[in-house]
């Protein structure tokens, strides 16, 4: 078993994808066999798709790699690294591209979201993003890649670009890329925004209020939650009672994977209560959960030093994994290295 996933190193690290991906992936780290291992790592290349500021992504990057560690994330037991400490990433992406098609690309839904509008605007990176981030997991030959549901549709394409390559350059006996299976966590794996039950809970919406941040303190965690947008309902005692009620089941769906309860046992505790009654429950699980990330988190950014070598010593490590499959796919389209 191969386990690899990343995270762009933009904004801070919020409840979505701690709950989404991360800790799944301190969980397969923990859980993990021998002979098996994990590769997670920190999208710097990804995050030149969009505008930004050469200064924060440098600064995100390093609080980005201390925040995993604070997570669980143990450097010395999994491959930790940023992509830019490892240009075979960039290198395969190039190779795939040849087998990429636009039309799939088009139909990519981050592409579209993004793009908005302004498509003859957008880079050439947010367009290619999905290639590298295929190139990101067939790299390493992974067989299962934990992610949040909104990377689902990445991930398949990494399936199909792995796929028409092996049929287009390789034999069936002897694949040269490794078909990744999505690990999605059925419980968490689309958190939404706290002021919108529609849209999902992301780095980049402007609002402060609409995210919780692993390193929000007691006090704003609470005062987060009190502003969450609700219903004047009473919880119910059944979860298909809260279709049509996205913000509830949202708060719901939150305090579930925080207290790792099954959601009709928690209704079935608070069927009846408002959410005046429902959300200090809330705040104090959020406050529980990630008041010890945070602690450690501000520690370990005052050893920069700790963090530099961690991040050497995974790139070292991911740049050795990384040989075989680039070389075989150059061997396999042809390209004459010497
Ligand atoms: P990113 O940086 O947007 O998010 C990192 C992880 O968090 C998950 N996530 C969520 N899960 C549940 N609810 C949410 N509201 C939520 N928001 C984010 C994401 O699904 C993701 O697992 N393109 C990727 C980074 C990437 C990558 C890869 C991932 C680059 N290469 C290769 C896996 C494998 C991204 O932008 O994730």
């Amino acid at each position: 078993m191969r386990v690899v996933s990343g995270i762009q190193p933009t904004g801070n690290l919020h409840l979505g994808n701690y709950l989404g991906a991360i800790r799944n992936w301190v969980r397969m780290q923990d859980e993990l066999s021998e002979g098996s291992e994990c590769l997670f790592f920190l999208a710097d290349m990804h995050a030149i798709s969009m505008p930004h500021d050469p200064a924060e992504l440098r600064r995100g990057t390093i609080e980005m790699a201390a925040a995993l560690i604070a997570c669980g994330i143990d450097p010395t037991r999994s491959i930790l690294f940023n992509q830019a400490q490892v240009p075979q990433h960039a290198e395969l992406q190039w190779l795939l591209t040849g087998t990429a098609r636009m039309g799939w690309l088009n139909r990519m839904t981050q592409w579209k979201d993004k793009a908005g509008k302004n498509r003859e605007g957008a880079s050439v990176a947010l367009f290619a993003y999905p290639v590298l981030q295929a190139a990101d997991v067939l790299l390493y030959q992974a067989t299962h890649v934990p992610v949040g549901e909104d990377q689902k549709q990445h991930l398949e394409l990494a399936r199909d670009i792995a796929q028409k390559f092996n049929n287009d350059f390789a034999s069936e006996e002897k694949p040269v890329f490794t078909l990744p299976d999505p690990f999605i966590p059925p419980a968490a794996a689309r958190i939404m925004s706290l002021r919108d039950g529609s849209a999902k809970m992301s780095k980049s919406d402007p609002s402060e209020m609409s995210r919780i941040n692993l390193i929000d303190d007691a006090d704003t965690i609470m005062k987060k939650v009190k502003k969450a947008k609700t219903d004047p309902d009473p919880l119910p005692d059944n979860v298909e009672a809260l279709e049509g009620r996205p913000e509830a089941l949202n708060l719901v769906t939150i305090y579930c994977a925080l207290t790792e309860s099954a959601p009709e046992a928690v209704l079935a505790e608070q069927a009846g209560k408002g959410f005046g009654a429902f959300k200090p429950l809330l705040g104090e699980a959020l406050v529980e959960t990630l008041a010890p990330i945070s602690s450690r988190f501000r520690a370990l950014l005052d050893d920069r030093e700790a963090i530099d070598a961690a991040l050497a010593r995974g790139a070292a490590l991911a740049r050795e994994r990384a040989a075989p499959t680039l070389s075989a796919t150059y061997e396999a389209l042809g390209l004459v290295r010497g």
